[in-house]
């Protein structure tokens, strides 16, 4: 099992093929961030997590970013052609080791991005840092996948999570992504875990989406999507 920087480093070169097969719930994500912001001034952009920053650059041009768009990514080679582009800042490095005076009004951390990290505490870590980084008035959006979207994993998978969540099972969250030949652990969220690491922060959830992970469509439960988190500070 290889962790998560080596996996990626593996998949950077067919990654383009991953991110189409999933177009429509990743451009319906893009879109809500576009609207999520479109009563504030964006100066200064934060992507963590942000791969080869396709979507970072898309994103950051619907919203027009008026100074400094930053990109964060632990794998080298998913931020190759990145670190090339005049406009952006790419850093290869963990969030942890990035330090900045620089306050973002828009902070992304998209596609199951925080599932790559290995403990709760990590994760509440990150919220931390990002509380940090937030300007007044700034906005965080991230999604996570969703352990108990039954539209997605099926309903029997779901039960079995929801059993094992009840049973307090050891690592109950963790699965397995990827092909034999290139496998990592990943974290699937439940909707109650969000609430645990934001309660340890000055964050606060101003919105929940649940987006259907095949077509893009919001729906009402989050047994019928993927989790997408507009947060603000208190
Ligand atoms: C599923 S990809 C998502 C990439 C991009 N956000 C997108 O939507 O296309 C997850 C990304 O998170 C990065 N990643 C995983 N753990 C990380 C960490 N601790 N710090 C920074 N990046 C991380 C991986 O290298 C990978 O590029």
């Amino acid at each position: 099992m290889k962790d998560s920087k080596a996996y990626y480093d593996h998949l950077a070169t067919s990654y383009n093929t991953e991110s189409d097969n999933r177009k429509n719930y990743l451009t319906a994500v893009d879109k809500y961030i576009a609207k999520s912001v479109n009563n504030i001034r964006v100066y200064n952009f934060l992507d963590i997590g942000a791969g080869n920053g396709n979507r970072s650059i898309e994103i950051a041009n619907s919203i027009s970013v008026e100074k400094e768009i930053v990109l964060i990514d632990s794998s080298s080679k998913m931020l190759e052609n990145a670190s090339k582009l005049e406009n952006v800042k790419a850093h290869n490095t963990s969030v942890f080791d990035f330090n900045t005076s620089t306050k973002f009004d828009l902070i992304t951390c998209l596609w199951n991005v925080l599932g790559h990290f290995n403990t709760k505490e990590e994760r509440i870590q990150l919220f931390k840092k990002i509380s940090t980084l937030l300007a007044p008035k700034g906005v965080f959006i991230f999604d996570v996948n969703n352990r108990y979207n039954i539209n997605h994993y099926g309903l029997h998978n779901v039960e079995q999570n929801l059993k094992n969540d009840t049973l307090n099972i050891k690592d109950a969250g963790w699965f397995t992504l990827g092909e034999k030949t290139n496998q990592t652990r990943v974290y699937m969220h439940s909707p109650f875990d969000i609430n645990t690491y934001i309660d340890q922060t000055d964050l606060s959830v101003e919105e929940i989406k649940y987006i259907d992970y095949t077509t893009g469509e919001t729906k009402p439960t989050f047994f019928e999507g993927q989790l997408v988190y507009k947060i603000t500070k208190l």
